[in-house]
């Protein structure tokens, strides 16, 4: 086999226009935005319009990157989308958008590992274009998040926005840029402190609706420990250390978890990303929302080597280590 790896060579985002601030908060349920600035790190977030859906924000994710990278739609060979709040269940999300970018020849899939998800269909996009079998893969991860939300439950209903980010990889010799390692982990023995009931095949009587259920100081407990200790077993994998790091893109939940995973990892503030004041955790879609913010605020240079970092339902959590081109 060849010495291949995935480089990225586009990315794109995609926001509603729509804002929502901790002040319209404040007139739907008992909160404060200092409550939410402090314990959490979110100043709004975004939410869909009527009539916008989950394609319609991966389909212009994908596009913007799917420009920057110069190919034509027809060269993708696959479209991922992760999501937990697709459409519909069928057709994929991934299916509307190869329609509307006019992917003729891409296969198309959607993945769910909640806020995990861009990282496990980037590992997915990398084993597909390492082994020699495709050479030009989009990545998206596209949420509506609000979709979930109890509007009367203030644990909850504060901390999420919608959202989409989307990169394109494509096949390039390895020992240089591009994915240098991964790690995927799961444990679903944690599988009830986040969980969106009445969401599939299952009935949950016990709960009205489909809403987000989480317990939040056990959430926060896991993010801290598991996604330190991905990030920290992924740089391993490469060969490197968290002085070879130029930034670290980590899942934005909440600002005290990427606080405290940067201390334990050593990493000084300017070298972690942050964008969850602008709009808050939407779910998967948060990193490659941030990863294009980084391109376009000139975060990261030639040979510059990033972190991405995630963690979510499941529980699921995961890391990469990337070299920028
Ligand atoms: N406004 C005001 N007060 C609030 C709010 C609110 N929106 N929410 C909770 N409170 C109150 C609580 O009722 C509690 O009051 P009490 O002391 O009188 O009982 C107090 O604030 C403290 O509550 P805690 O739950 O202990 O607050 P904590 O500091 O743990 O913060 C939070 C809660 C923000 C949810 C935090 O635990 C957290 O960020 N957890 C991780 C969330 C996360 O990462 N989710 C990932 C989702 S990923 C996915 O896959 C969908």
């Amino acid at each position: 086999m060849q010495n291949l790896t995935a480089v990225i060579t586009g990315v794109g985002k995609a926001l509603p226009d729509r804002r929502v601030t901790n002040a319209d908060l404040e007139q739907m349920v008992e909160t404060s935005d200092e409550w939410i600035s402090k314990r959490v790190g979110i100043k709004e977030r975004r939410m869909v319009a009527d009539g916008e859906w989950t394609s319609h924000l991966a389909a212009r994710a994908a596009k913007d990157a799917l420009a920057m990278s110069g190919l034509a739609a027809d060269a993708l060979d696959l479209i991922i989308v992760s999501t937990t709040t697709p459409d519909t269940l069928y057709p994929s999300v991934s299916c509307l958008v190869q329609r509307e970018i006019g992917a003729a020849r891409a296969g198309a899939m959607d993945v769910a590992a909640a806020c995990t998800g861009f990282i496990y269909a980037m590992g997915t996009a990398w084993a597909m274009i390492r082994s020699g079998l495709m050479k030009h893969v989009m990545v998206i991860a596209a949420e509506v998040v609000t979709s979930s939300l109890d509007w009367t439950d203030r644990d909850t209903c504060v901390l999420f926005g919608d959202g989409a980010g989307a990169v394109v990889l494509s096949a390039a010799e390895g020992g240089g840029a591009g994915i240098l390692s991964m790690r995927l982990q799961a444990d679903g023995n944690y599988a009830d402190i986040l969980k969106l009931p009445n969401s599939g095949s299952r009935a949950f009587p016990e709960y009205a609706g489909r809403f987000i259920k989480m317990q939040g100081n056990d959430v926060f407990k896991h993010a801290v420990r598991d996604m330190t200790e991905c990030a920290t077993d992924a740089l391993a994998a490469a060969g490197l250390t968290i002085g070879d790091v130029s930034l670290v893109i980590p899942h934005q939940a909440n600002i005290r978890i990427i606080d405290a995973i940067a201390t334990r990892l050593g990493v000084p503030p300017e070298k972690v990303f942050i964008n969850i004041e602008k709009y808050g955790n939407t779910s998967s879609a948060t990193i490659p929302i941030a990863l294009c913010e980084a391109v376009e605020q000139g975060r990261l240079k030639p040979g510059d080597v990033f972190i991405i970092d995630a963690f979510g339902a499941g529980l699921t959590w995961g890391a990469m280590a990337i070299r920028w081109k």
